[in-house]
C-alpha cells in the first residue's frame, strides 16, 4: 500500500510507537490522520502538531471504536488503514509464575491486545469489503511468535493477536484486506520506562522513527510479518524446526536473565 492521499487511523497514536507512525504517516502524505487514544489530551496535543484529528478512546470499548470508525468514514469518506497499536504491559510479578499474574491482569491483556483488534475489524469491515479494499496494521510483537519471560499475559495475549490477525488475512484476503502484524523485538518508549527491556532488548533498542521506517516498507511491500528486528526472523524459523530446541533455548535465556524492571 501507498500511504500517499490515504485515510488512517492509529490506535494507542499518542505516544510511543503510535506517535512515531502517525509522524512517518503525515510524511508520507496521508490524506486523514486520526490519531485515537485513551490518553485523549496527548493525542489532541499531537493531532495539533501533525494536522491530524484526535478521539479519546479506550480500544477496549466496541461502541467507542465503532462511533470512531463512523466518524472518520463520516469525515473523510472511508478508512484506507487501521492500524491497532494501543498495548499495556505487565510483568509476571510476584514468584514470577507463568500463573502468577491475577485474572484482571489478564482480562485486560486480552482485551487491549485482541479484542480490540476485532472490533476494529468488525467496524471496518463491511465498507472495506463493499469497497473491495481495506489494510489492517496490528501492532504485536516478537513475543507473540517467540514468547518472552517474565510477561506470561503479554506473551500469550500477543499470541493471540497473531492468530487473529492471520484469520483475518485468510478470511477476507479474497475480499481484498491485506493485514500486517508488526512484531518488533525492543523500542524505545514509555512502555520500556528506560529500562534495557530484558530479553527483548538483547539485539538492541530501536526508536520509533526506525519502526516506523520497516512499516512504510513492510506496507509497501504488503507482507504480513513486518519484523524491524531481522533477527526475529531467523529465531522463528529455529522455534519452527524444533520445538523442544527452542523451548530449551528460551528456559536458558530466563535463567540468565532477571526479570527486566519496569515503570
Ligand atoms: N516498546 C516496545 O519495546 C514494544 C515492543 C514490541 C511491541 N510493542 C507494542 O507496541 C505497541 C505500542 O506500545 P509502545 O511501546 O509505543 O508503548 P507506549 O506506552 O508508548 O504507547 C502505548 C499507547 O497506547 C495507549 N493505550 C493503552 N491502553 C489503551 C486503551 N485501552 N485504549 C486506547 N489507548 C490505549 C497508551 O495511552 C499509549 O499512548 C503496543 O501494542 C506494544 O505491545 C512495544
Amino acid at each position: 500500500m501507498e500511504l500517499r492521499d490515504k485515510v488512517v487511523v492509529v490506535t494507542g497514536g499518542a505516544s510511543g510507537i503510535g506517535a512515531g507512525l502517525c509522524r512517518r504517516f503525515r510524511d508520507e502524505g496521508v490524506r486523514g490522520l486520526v490519531i485515537a487514544d485513551l490518553n485523549g489530551d496527548a493525542a489532541a496535543a499531537l493531532a495539533a502538531e501533525l494536522g491530524g484529528k484526535s478521539h479519546a478512546v479506550n480500544v477496549c470499548d466496541e461502541t467507542a471504536i465503532a462511533a470512531l470508525v463512523a466518524e472518520t468514514e463520516a469525515e473523510f469518506g472511508q478508512v484506507d488503514l487501521f492500524c491497532s497499536n494501543a498495548g499495556i504491559l505487565h510483568l509476571d510479578g510476584g514468584d514470577y509464575w507463568a500463573t502468577s499474574s491475577p485474572n484482571d491482569v489478564w482480562q485486560r491483556n486480552w482485551e487491549v491486545h485482541v479484542m480490540a483488534h476485532i472490533y476494529a475489524a468488525r467496524a471496518c469491515l463491511p465498507d472495506m469489503i463493499r469497497r473491495g479494499a481495506g489494510y489492517f496494521l496490528h501492532t504485536v510483537s516478537a513475543a507473540g511468535l517467540l514468547s518472552q519471560p517474565y510477561t506470561a499475559a503479554y506473551a500469550t495475549t500477543k499470541h493471540a493477536a497473531i492468530g487473529f490477525a492471520e484469520s483475518l488475512a485468510i478470511s477476507h484476503g479474497d475480499d481484498g484486506i491485506k493485514v500486517s502484524c508488526l512484531c518488533p523485538q525492543a523500542v524505545d518508549t514509555a512502555m520500556l520506562g528506560g529500562s534495557d527491556g530484558g530479553s527483548a532488548g538483547l539485539d538492541g533498542i530501536l526508536s520509533p522513527e526506525q519502526v516506523a521506517e520497516a512499516v512504510v516498507q513492510g506496507l509497501a511491500e504488503e507482507t504480513f510479518l513486518i519484523l524491524p528486528h531481522e533477527q526475529v526472523r531467523q529465531y522463528h524459523l529455529n522455534k519452527a524446526q524444533n520445538y523442544d530446541r527452542w523451548i530449551g533455548g528460551m528456559r536458558k535465556l530466563r535463567r540468565n536473565m532477571r526479570p527486566p524492571t519496569l515503570p
